[in-house]
């Protein structure tokens, strides 16, 4: 179980509502499959709050908040394992930290304050991609939200639904012009504490995002 602060953030932490996500583009889906590849050197552009947004949204966005609050990938049971955080570096318009994507109001929360990319760089075996890019989105499991419906099946379905999360920020990274790799190489551990998160919350991926070089 969560217990304590870890569980739900700062007290009076810093919220940023996020521009609304786009719901078009000029890249179809036929387009964004056969271009996409992964990319670990990026640009030295800043990320816009824009872009950054729609990534947040592209893995886990509300598209049917009535009844269940359904999101832009499927999930067991729609009972949403996933947490989706952005470690910020050089994105326009927001101070460098770790922040908690809210799905449900479209907001992120500050969990840690200042830039954590070298930190978390040297969590994921110093893997250049994660200090170069702008930003880092980083997606956790808790596995007790399915667990307590699915039993033992409840940590296959969350790593199901991280494939789907990557998937979605892949694709989206290609019709914004962006460029991401998906990083499995990391300690638990230490991206835990990097991200200041609590125990039964599981790092699964990392995705450096930042403007192609
Ligand atoms: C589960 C998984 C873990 C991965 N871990 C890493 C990693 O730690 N570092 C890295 O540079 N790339 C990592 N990759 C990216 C792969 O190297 C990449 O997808 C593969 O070389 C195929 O290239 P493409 O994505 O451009 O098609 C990972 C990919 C997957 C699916």
């Amino acid at each position: 179980m969560m217990t304590g602060w870890k569980a739900f953030g700062k007290q009076n932490p810093v919220v940023i509502k996020l521009p609304p996500p786009l719901t078009d583009s000029d890249t179809s889906l036929e387009e964004a499959f056969k271009s996409r590849r992964s990319v670990r050197d990026y640009s030295a552009d800043s990320l816009t709050l824009q872009q950054a947004a729609q990534l947040l949204w592209a893995a886990q966005g509300i598209t049917q908040p009535v009844p269940y609050g359904l999101r832009t990938a499927p999930s067991a049971g729609a009972l949403y394992p996933l947490e989706v955080i952005l470690v910020a570096g050089k994105v326009k318009g927001l101070d460098a930290g770790v922040y908690r994507y809210k799905p449900a109001s479209h907001e992120i929360v500050e969990i840690v304050a200042g830039d954590q990319r070298s930190e978390l760089c040297r969590a994921a075996l110093s893997q250049e991609s994660i200090s170069d890019a702008p930003a880092c989105i980083v997606i956790t499991g808790i596995y007790q939200r399915v667990g307590k419906k699915y039993g033992d099946r409840g940590e296959r379905y969350t790593h199901i639904e991280v494939g789907c999360a990557v998937q979605n920020i892949y694709l989206q990274c290609e019709s914004l012009g962006l460029g991401t790799v998906v990083l499995g190489a990391f300690y638990d551990d230490k991206v835990q504490k990097v991200l200041n998160l609590a125990r039964d919350e599981v790092p699964l991926a990392v995705m450096p995002v930042g403007a192609i070089k």
